[in-house]
């Protein structure tokens, strides 16, 4: 069943018109309000009260709205009927999926997210994208989408013929090798390179070596590459994030299709020599994009344009998520154009970068430890951990990140983020927990959870702030689809936050455990379906909802 605003979308479509419904500038303008009239009117050149009350007299609102009214020049201002919240919350209580509803457009989708690299730590940077790719293959998932994760770590390139030769060197015994020691090994390999040039031309051997496919150094970098991968599934499983193995797509998957990229980019004359490299000249930025460098080797370009034409035509994906910091937007704006101009990625698939900002430390800059180095994902789950308990801890780092709109950089500020009250994700764990708490004392005191048999009676659930719950409720299949859309997060953050605070402002007024009869019942119920929907809201934004606190 479509929620009601869609409901109400249709019945104004079929008398004709489109009403853009949104939230009224005051609650006492009701629920709805279209400046439908206003947009038509000024087209038409008359009055818009006129045109209003054309609209109002051929749209059929019956089962859903008291008759509409028309207020100030023209705008058209709705309130849903008391049986038709009550029924959208009821069927939100039966409802596995709360109510959410599927897209009407299904789709394939890949996001492609977190991407850690081989040998490196994951940095905060990384960690935003594991948090906001997670929650947005939620959403859609949720939406009825066919989901495709797709993790494109950096597991090729010219750093590995010098990890590997500095394997070598140290005569190292890569079983006893973790992410920690290869994190060093990399460091040590660096200061090698650029200290001494015979290592510096034998780590240049290793790299064609590893091209070639010699066993022995395909056999080394195979074994940085696993135990790199156990370190990121560690942190995955730390994070509660989907990704696994399978989802493993790294940038080595695509080595043998980049000769072709380059051969299929210069013969259409997408690409030019340039000192002799091979490049593309597009609108975006100043510097083109490097398809092949003069030293003949392939770049990050390259894979990432022989990724899309897998996830396009082998994975058979309509929109491609790219869930990177913001840093990368020009990169990501250059590659579409090219696989747009090369055709493979024809106009009906979607291409979209999903940018973020950075996170801050107090002082307002990169967030860094005291030694100056970037903040290991580790050791900040470890800071947050010794101020909250392990799931209340990642609720509040998964909010911090999700809550502000993306392209925002944000402090990490772990007392503000662990608050119980304010905008944080424990205050929603705990107003879940609060809702749970009632309801088992309900339940010891002999509540069998049933409504009364005539919730929808004009005096139960009549309380403004019984009104405004249900009003809520009713909003939340409107929210997740509006997410999976505009891939922002903090719109459901922001909707969930709301819902918290209008449960607060009802516990005032409407005593629940205190109250009798079928008021008592008509109360649980509505407690039981916003601790559904917070439920619900707090899983797809990848936060534990515990019954208890
Ligand atoms: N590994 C890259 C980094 O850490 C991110 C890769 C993002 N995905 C992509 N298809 N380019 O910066």
């Amino acid at each position: 069943m479509p929620s009601l605003l869609s409901q109400l979308h249709d019945r104004f479509a079929a008398a004709g018109a489109d009403p853009e419904l949104r939230p009224p500038g005051r609650p006492e303008f009701g629920h709805y309000q279209s400046n439908v009239a206003l947009r038509l009117a000024n087209q038409q050149g008359r009055p818009p009260r006129q045109v209003a009350q054309e609209i109002v007299d051929r749209v059929d609102v019956t089962g859903l709205c008291q008759p509409p009214t028309i207020a100030g020049p023209g705008f058209i201002n709705l309130r849903l009927t008391g049986p038709a919240l009550i029924q959208a919350m009821a069927r939100q209580l039966d409802d596995p999926a709360v109510g959410v509803e599927p897209a009407a457009a299904r789709q394939r989708v890949v996001v492609d997210y977190s991407a850690p690299n081989i040998a490196k730590p994951m940095h905060v940077g990384n960690l935003r994208s594991t948090i906001i790719g997670d929650c947005l293959v939620r959403v859609l998932t949720a939406l009825g989408h066919d989901v495709i994760r797709q993790n494109h770590i950096g597991d090729w390139g010219t750093q590995f013929g010098m990890l590997i030769e500095q394997l070598m060197a140290e005569g190292v015994d890569v079983a006893g090798l973790d992410l920690e020691s290869s994190v060093a090994l990399y460091r040590r390999a660096q200061a090698h390179f650029a200290a001494d040039p015979d290592f510096a031309a034998a780590a240049r051997r290793r790299v064609v070596a590893l091209q070639t496919g010699e066993p022995e150094t395909r056999r080394l970098w195979q074994a940085l590459v696993d135990v790199s991968k156990a370190g990121f599934n560690r942190a995955y499983r730390r994070l509660g994030i989907l990704l696994t193995d399978d989802d493993l797509a790294g940038e080595s998957l695509y080595n043998d299709a980049l000769p072709q990229v380059a051969a299929e980019l210069e013969a259409a004359g997408i690409a030019v020599q340039d000192d002799g490299a091979l490049v593309v000249f597009t609108d975006q930025g100043t510097a083109p994009l490097i398809v092949r460098k003069s030293d003949g080797g392939y770049g990050y370009a390259a894979t990432d344009l022989a990724a899309i034409r897998h996830r396009v035509d082998r994975l058979k994906a309509q929109r491609l998520i790219y869930v990177v910091g913001a840093p990368q937007a020009q990169h990501f704006q250059q590659v579409f154009a090219v696989a747009r101009r090369a055709g493979w990625a024809p106009p009906e698939v979607v291409l979209e970068h999903v940018g973020f900002g950075s996170v801050l430390g107090a002082d307002g800059k990169m967030f860094k430890t005291r030694q100056g180095q970037a903040v290991s994902l580790d050791s900040l789950l470890d800071e947050a951990e010794r101020v909250a308990a392990p799931n209340v801890a990642m609720a509040a780092v998964k909010y911090a990140d999700l809550s502000n709109s993306l392209h925002k950089d944000y402090v990490f500020d772990l007392e503000r983020m662990t608050a119980t009250t304010g905008d944080t994700g424990p205050y929603l764990q705990y107003a879940h927990a609060r809702v749970n708490q009632i309801l088992r004392r309900a339940e010891a005191e002999g509540d069998t959870g049933e409504a009364p048999p005539d919730l929808a009676a004009p005096e139960l659930l009549a309380a403004a702030e019984e009104e405004a719950l249900l009003l809520d409720l009713s909003r939340f299949p409107d929210v997740v689809a509006e997410v999976g859309e505009t891939l922002q997060p903090h719109r459901l953050c922001a909707y969930l936050f709301d819902l918290a605070s209008a449960l607060s402002a009802f516990y005032e007024r409407c005593p629940v455990l205190k109250a009798a009869g079928p008021t008592r019942a008509a109360r649980l119920t509505l407690c039981r379906a916003v601790g559904r929907v917070l439920a619900r809201g707090l899983d797809l934004l990848g936060i534990d909802a515990p019954e208890r606190m």
